[in-house]
């Protein structure tokens, strides 16, 4: 364990280095744990340069806990669109709602925050310390980073006994004074310095502190033992059009991209024609015309890609649409919140997404086919 010592000089150190450093986010503007609450949900397995026009576009339009609590969830996950993993955007609707409807003020305690749906060990720590000035520690994966590399650990990273000793490790030097810099502080060290791959020693203020970095190869930290085992696939995405409108599906809730709606896709038969795949699985017929492209997608341990089929039908035959379906215009497709691999087939289309489409797309044949 850490020595007072060195504790008290890593604060100062990296105190001194934040106050300097810093970056201008627009969360840190203000303490209003509502905004805290937010903009650490947005920042989980997200990047800061993602999350902030999200932040300062939820925020004009959900400004307060009562306004957020008031919407429809569909308006709520078009804000959450393109952020990925959507739990987080409805479990922040649910716990705005319970919030509001118990009529208090925003939970200032442990306790009542990890009752709240989505909120865990790190956001309570994150909105006690930030926002409520309480001495409490937060860890995420930048923090881990920093001290299994300021302290030279070697064990498994995802093991529960070294989590419990980083925990253990941040509860001790998360300071009295000004806890939620300093615990933004350990996080901006681990994104702009104490990077994973290569760290920039260099520029580090801690360096002559860090373990890692006197007595081992910090790049190398942590140490991951058990690879992820990735699976991946080779599939199609259908473009179903029938008089001019296509067809689209809602993802059933509680699975991966649960309640977002997305074109209809297979994460196989890459080498079969897409007609008898349309059959076979959307009992329609039509004839198909490979689109220029490849749609990559990645979700969970699976890595791949969709090739595009435009399938013209005739007729739906005795086909009954489904109550998770729908057949819609081009210009209507700005309505639905879409899983990201569908969103990247109407960003391909040109289409009209929440954000204007960037530069990267156009793909002439496609674009012309889709909104003409
Ligand atoms: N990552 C998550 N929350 C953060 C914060 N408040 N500052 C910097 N990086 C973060």
């Amino acid at each position: 364990m850490a020595q007072i010592a060195q504790i008290k000089k890593i604060q100062k150190l990296l105190s001194r280095w934040y106050a300097r450093h810093k970056r201008a986010l627009p969360w840190r503007k203000t303490r209003d744990p509502y905004a805290v609450w937010i903009s650490e949900i947005m920042l989980q397995q997200t990047r800061v340069d993602t999350v902030i026009p999200y932040f300062k576009r939820w925020m004009k339009r959900f400004p307060t806990m009562q306004s957020l609590a008031k919407a429809g969830e569909e308006e709520v996950l078009k804000h959450w669109e393109g952020l990925g993993y959507y739990s987080r955007a409805r479990n922040l609707h649910r716990a705005a709602k319970q919030i509001a409807s118990s009529g208090t003020k925003f939970p200032d305690s442990k306790e009542a925050l990890l009752a709240l749906p989505g909120i865990g060990k790190y956001t309570a720590g994150a909105i006690l310390s930030i926002a409520f000035d309480q001495r409490e520690p937060l860890v995420d994966g930048n923090v881990f980073r920093v001290f299994a590399r300021l302290f030279n650990i070697h064990s498994d990273i995802e093991a529960l006994s070294t989590r419990k000793k980083i925990w253990g490790l941040a509860s001790a030097f998360v300071p009295e004074k000004n806890p939620g810099d300093f615990n933004q502080a350990l996080m901006e060290l681990g994104a702009a310095i104490c990077v994973p791959g290569a760290p920039r020693c260099l520029l580090c203020p801690v360096r002559s502190l860090c373990e890692g970095f006197q007595q081992s190869d910090p790049s190398r930290l942590p140490v991951f033992k058990v690879k992820k085992k990735i699976e991946p696939f080779s599939g199609w995405m259908f473009l179903a059009e029938h008089n001019g409108r296509y067809l689209i599906q809602k993802r059933p809730e509680g699975q991966v991209m649960g309640g977002l709606w997305e074109f209809p896709s297979k994460m196989e038969g890459a080498l079969e024609t897409p007609e008898k795949l349309v059959w076979r699985h959307l009992k329609l017929r039509g004839d198909a015309q490979e689109l220029p492209g490849k749609i990559k997608a990645a979700f969970t341990k699976f890595r791949g890609d969709y090739r595009i089929a435009h399938i013209r039908l005739k007729n739906l035959g005795m086909r009954k649409t489904q109550v998770h379906e729908q057949w819609i215009l081009p210009q209507e497709a700005g309505k639905y919140t879409f899983s990201a691999p569908s969103r990247k087939l109407l960003r391909l289309l040109k289409g009209p997404t929440f954000f204007p489409p960037k530069a990267e797309a156009p793909l002439a044949q496609a674009g012309t086919l889709f909104f003409k």
